[in-house]
């Protein structure tokens, strides 16, 4: 009678684990340390650095603008328009029946109390984000006085709101405080 040759089995050690399914937890447990130090420099990555904090917010001086002038400067990587508005355009902003406007606000709204004549606003254009002319000197300031975007005929007055073209909102103004009487800071 042939003898026959057996492989003895091992049995699976008790709790039902196998050295295969120790290296499963083994290269779990390597792949969760991999991950976690890859999310860390990615989070901190996206703290904002220095530079940008500084910019966060920044100073600027109205003390240079003229009645009737403008200047555009830079905040958070928008341009923003700063405009020393005349006593004519003051009162064409008050004139303006604002519940005819499609982005009703009245110039009291978009300036600070005692400071109606400083107008603030990005200089981003409400329709798909052009800047429109109308601070530098010569450049057309639209059929109400303010600003007008060439890109696609868009009209803003003398508060910076939109009054013709397809712009639906007002030029945006963006947070400010007054400093000094001819300083603020945006942001
Ligand atoms: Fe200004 Fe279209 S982006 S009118």
């Amino acid at each position: 009678m042939a003898s026959s040759t057996q492989t003895p089995v091992q049995s699976p050690p008790e709790g039902g684990e196998t050295r295969r399914d120790f290296l499963h937890i083994a290269t779990a447990a390597t792949a969760a340390v991999g991950a976690g130090a890859v999310v860390w420099p990615l989070v901190n990555q996206m703290n904002p650095s220095a530079d940008v904090l500084a910019l966060a917010s920044i100073d600027l001086d109205l003390g240079g603008i003229e009645e009737g002038m403008a200047i555009k400067t830079m905040w958070r990587g928008k341009p923003v328009f700063a405009r020393h508005l005349t006593a004519d355009e003051i009162a064409k902003a008050n004139a303006v029946d604002i519940s005819g406007l499609r982005d009703p606000q009245t110039l009291a709204d978009r300036t600070k109390p005692g400071n109606e004549q400083w107008l603030i606003t990005l200089a981003v254009c409400t329709h798909l984000g052009c800047v429109p002319l109308g601070a530098a000197q010569g450049e057309s300031r639209g059929d109400f006085g303010g600003y007008f975007c060439p890109c696609h005929g868009s009209h803003y007055d003398t508060a910076g709101r939109a009054r013709k073209g397809p712009a639906p909102l007002n030029l945006e103004v963006p947070p400010y405080v007054f400093t000094t009487p001819t300083s603020v800071t945006i942001g």
